[in-house]
């Protein structure tokens, strides 16, 4: 369903993509892991465009979204909904408006309508009675939160997320990850979800893939992804301090 062809990004002279090659299948959910600085968020936003790439081809349902003009891509962009790693709250609008944005600007969905999907999409997030509140009044957890309702909100059919469970409790995170599953159970929705929680990665994720020095070192199930013989992901998913990865 959506191919990630040869990708590459650079920044002056930082390299970060360097040939980023990626299939993600229809209904799948692909986790993507690496190191902090590796390039996980510049990919995400290379996907929907946020970020140029230098080189290299995204292909949704056999077209090329980077070839589409303007209007082609917004077209293309609506199926996509897009969890930043910082949660990405506009500071001046409450809750309700932060996540009824898109369906303000796109939809002609009345306000009693909005306020019930708003409602809907904060409880699926373990919220309520927030929609009046300011990003600045909420902790990080609940923001990020309201970023995952606002990401949902208009039933996109591919889920982009980065860093979903970071900073969040423990049950929370389960909770979290718990609702990644049901998005892609009960709604078919694909997913590229980018994270450091080995925990999470491995209960949300049909597949894994590693991001490192801007490639893909490897990708497989959670299951071979345990078993890997590949030093970069043994040291990765172990979390140590040695091995191939140098720490600068
Ligand atoms: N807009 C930008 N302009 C210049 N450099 C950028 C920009 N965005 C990212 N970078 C650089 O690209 C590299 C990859 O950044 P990115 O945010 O993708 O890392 P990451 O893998 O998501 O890390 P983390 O796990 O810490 O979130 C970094 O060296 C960063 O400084
Ligand atoms: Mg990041």
């Amino acid at each position: 369903m959506l191919r990630l062809e040869d990708l590459h990004k650079q920044f002056g002279a930082n390299l970060v993509l360097r040939g980023v090659d990626l299939e993600i299948k229809k209904g799948e959910t692909m986790v993507i892991i690496g190191r902090s600085g590796e390039g996980k968020s510049v990919l995400l936003k290379c996907i929907v465009n946020l970020i140029e790439p230098d080189q290299g081809k995204v292909w949704l349902d056999g077209r090329d979204m980077l070839q589409l003009d303007g209007k082609g891509r917004d077209h293309l962009r609506r199926r996509f909904g897009f969890l930043f790693q910082g949660a990405a709250l506009f500071d001046s609008l409450t809750v309700e408006e932060n996540v009824s944005f898109g369906l303000r600007r796109l939809t002609d969905y009345s306000e009693a309508r909005i306020r019930e999907i708003v409602k809907e999409k904060l409880a699926m997030v373990g919220l309520k009675d927030i929609e009046r509140q300011k990003p600045a009044e909420l902790s990080g957890g609940m923001k990020k939160r309201v970023g995952l309702a606002r990401a949902i909100a208009m039933n996109p059919e591919v889920i982009l997320y980065d860093e979903p469970t970071t900073g969040l409790d423990p049950i929370m995170a389960d909770a979290i990850n718990d609702l990644i599953l049901q998005m892609q159970k009960k709604l078919s929705v694909t997913s590229i979800a980018v994270t450091h929680d080995m925990t999470s990665a491995y209960k949300i994720g049909d597949r894994i893939a590693m991001l490192h020095e801007g490639r893909i070192v490897d990708v497989g199930t959670p299951a071979n992804f345990k078993r890997s013989k590949n030093a970069l992901v043994h040291q990765f998913i172990t979390g140590s301090a040695h091995g191939p990865i140098s720490l600068v």
